[in-house]
């Protein structure tokens, strides 16, 4: 046991398997009580099981820890709220909340349904949202927090999740704003774009040549609620962690600008956008061939 978080709270969805499962048992681990939130869905968001937020509770009691289970769907408001009020009600306080809890409905876009696409988006970004919302009240009034989000590197895009990625890149602009929204009252937001073995990385659409365990994300996110990423002022920020790499993500910016004599006209842009501003090639567009060949050898779904 080390004494990274000692005395804080933590709230940490998703927390029954995975990587959510490595941060409780490492806030636990580093002295924070610790929230265990976990639905106990499939892969896919279906056949909620109670009793899979319950047993890593008992995993952190049984190491000499303290941990309180919640059950509920985090992309409930009521589920979001009540995560942060069994922190408040059992110890207190809430000094950092994990927003890991995902899940994965793949289809290509163009046979996607609504069925596909509104739950992924409903456990990924409002799933954040409702956690953030109701911490965020809290850490306001008491002038400190951290809010910590899950996206992925598949923000970037992705060939048969649009929903996902859709919603991982909504994550990132959701713990932008929340870094520039809590700046003044001291509440830090960040996050974590993780590589891991887990049931969810195994059901990727490509190989993952750099990849790590669940516990070298539980090490960054450890950090990143500590005092020590706090004194660093470290917010709004995206790191990449796969096994021994981490990797901060650029903030977006313009790339280059040009400007009109005059107003803009259609004809005017055709003759001047490709010679001035021109394109940012998409980095991901030039491994199209390689993670079609992966998906076709991993048997993917191609409707
Ligand atoms: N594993 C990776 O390599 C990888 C890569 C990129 C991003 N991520 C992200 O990291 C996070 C964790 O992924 P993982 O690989 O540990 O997945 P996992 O499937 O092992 O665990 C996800 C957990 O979230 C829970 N959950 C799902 N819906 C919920 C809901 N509505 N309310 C509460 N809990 C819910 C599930 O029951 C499950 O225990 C996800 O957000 C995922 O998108 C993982």
């Amino acid at each position: 046991m080390g004494n990274f978080l000692a005395g804080k709270v933590v709230a940490v969805t998703g927390a029954g398997r995975g990587i959510g499962r490595a941060v409780a048992l490492a806030c636990a681990a580093e002295g924070a009580k610790v929230v265990v939130n976990d639905y106990g869905v499939s892969i896919e968001g279906a056949e909620p099981a109670s009793e899979i937020a319950g047993t890593v509770v008992k995993e952190i009691e049984a190491a000499g820890g303290e941990a309180v289970a919640v059950a509920d769907d985090i992309a409930t408001m009521a589920g979001g709220q009540r995560v942060v009020d069994t922190a408040l009600e059992r110890y207190g306080r809430i000094d950092g909340v994990v927003c890991v809890a995902g899940i994965l409905r793949e289809r290509m876009l163009f046979n996607m349904s609504e069925e596909e696409w509104d739950p992924v988006v409903a456990t990924h970004l409002k799933g954040t949202f409702t956690v953030f919302r109701a911490a965020s009240a809290v850490m306001r009034e008491r002038r400190g927090g951290t809010l910590i989000g899950f996206t992925s590197g598949n923000h970037q895009g992705s060939v048969s999740q649009a929903n996902y990625s859709a919603a991982k890149g909504g994550i990132i602009s959701l713990v932008r704003s929340a870094a520039l929204g809590l700046h003044k009252y001291g509440v830090t937001a960040n996050c974590v774009a993780p590589v891991a073995r887990t049931r969810m990385s195994a059901n990727v659409p490509m190989e993952l040549k750099e990849i790590g365990e669940p516990e070298d994300v539980a090490a960054l996110v450890v950090y990143l609620l500590s005092d020590r990423a706090r004194e660093e002022r470290i917010t709004g920020q995206v790191y990449t962690i796969a096994g021994p790499k981490i990797a901060v993500w650029a903030q977006p910016r313009e790339l280059r600008a040009a400007y009109a004599d005059g107003s803009w006209t259609p004809e005017k842009l055709a003759d001047f956008l490709p010679g001035t501003v021109g394109t940012d090639p998409m980095p991901m567009l030039t491994q199209l061939e390689a993670m079609a060949a992966a998906a076709a050898s991993k048997e993917r779904p191609n409707a």
